[in-house]
């Protein structure tokens, strides 16, 4: 299924070499932090974008005006603090939110939820209030449960429209490329490992039997390479020694989704991404498969496609998970005042 569609094409040089087409504001919000400042730079480096508005608590002017120097054309705007949201995202098209703190060694996604929940939370309400019709990607942590609370306060607001929230898992497909490369000797930038379910721990399932290529591992192997894909952020956490968590990466993975939503904006046909949706596919409410991406948002939810029976133990042993971090993110947004 997955192998026949065109992946988009592969890395960020497209971005570079692509003329310019329709104007897009894109927003990001958290622009100044670690996966902020990288991500910025990438979306400011794309003739895609030609507003770029970051939004942060701290440091916005100084990283805007960093940034306006680069000679392409988004104009970049800088936004401070709670009283500024409305102006970083009035007419905005896209909106990123890498905004939140990331972990610390021994820390799962999950024990972000206190603190990442409510900025969460707060971002999603200014989204609905002031650009409801966006796309809008979150990266914040717990991304499992952070979907649910973008969806659930953009309900609140009567303008919640399950096509256009995404929760970012691009950074699993980018390691499982890279790390099949690596055991098969290929170019990353030509292999395609769709990877389903949540972004955390066994909830991200890598379906090794769909890559394109084809390959195949002995079954302590596929073991190993699954293991490694669902604990690759903890590998960066733990080698970052308490400095946080994947940001360059992340960054990457960021803007490689964002100028997927962006291509297919623009009438790009066979663009295809997978994230963290609403979804009838499972019995999860929401789950990451790829998706057929259009003009507005989610054309077509491709599915699962055919599993071999070890990605289908590990799709079943990532729903009680799933569904309890998902169950958490609605809790918290029932209980808001
Ligand atoms: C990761 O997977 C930060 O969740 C992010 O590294």
């Amino acid at each position: 299924m997955f192998s026949r569609i065109v992946r988009p094409t592969a890395g960020l040089a497209r971005c570079l070499s692509t003329s310019s087409r329709d104007a897009a504001k894109v927003a990001v919000l958290g622009a100044a932090g670690g996966i902020g400042q990288p991500l910025s730079l990438l979306l400011k480096n794309s003739p895609l974008v030609s507003h770029l508005s970051l939004y942060d608590i701290a440091h916005t002017p100084g990283v805007a005006a960093d940034l306006s120097h680069i000679e392409t054309r988004a104009k970049v705007t800088g936004h401070l603090g709670p009283e500024q949201l409305a102006a970083a995202l009035k007419g905005c098209d896209v909106v990123v939110i890498p905004a939140g703190v990331p972990r610390k060694p021994g820390m799962t996604r999950d024990d972000l939820f206190n603190t990442n929940a409510t900025i969460v939370a707060t971002l999603a309400d200014g989204c609905a209030r002031h650009c409801p019709g966006a796309t809008i990607c979150v990266i914040a942590n717990p991304v499992n449960s952070t979907i649910p609370i973008a969806a659930e306060v953009m309900k609140k607001h009567g303008v919640y429209n399950p096509g256009k929230v995404f929760g970012v898992t691009t950074l699993d497909i980018v390691r499982a490329n890279t790390f099949v490369a690596e055991l098969k000797g290929l170019d990353p930038a030509r292999v395609s490992v769709p990877v389903v379910g949540g972004h955390a721990g066994k909830t991200i399932v890598p379906l090794i039997s769909q890559c394109a290529p084809k390959v195949a591992f002995p079954d302590d192997q596929l073991s190993a390479l699954t293991g490694r894909i669902q604990e690759a952020g903890t590998e960066v956490v733990k080698a970052k020694a308490g400095a946080g968590s994947a940001t360059l990466s992340m960054a990457y993975a960021g803007a490689r989704f964002t100028f997927s939503v962006l291509d297919a904006m623009n009438g790009k046909e066979g663009v295809v991404e997978c994230a963290f949706v609403r979804s009838e596919e499972t019995g999860c409410k929401y789950f990451s498969t790829p998706l057929l991406l259009g003009r507005n948002g989610i054309e077509k939810n491709l599915g699962l496609g055919k599993l071999s029976a070890f990605e289908e133990k590990l799709v079943a042993d990532a729903m009680d998970e799933l569904n309890a971090s998902i169950k958490k993110g609605e809790d918290f947004v029932a209980s808001m005042k």
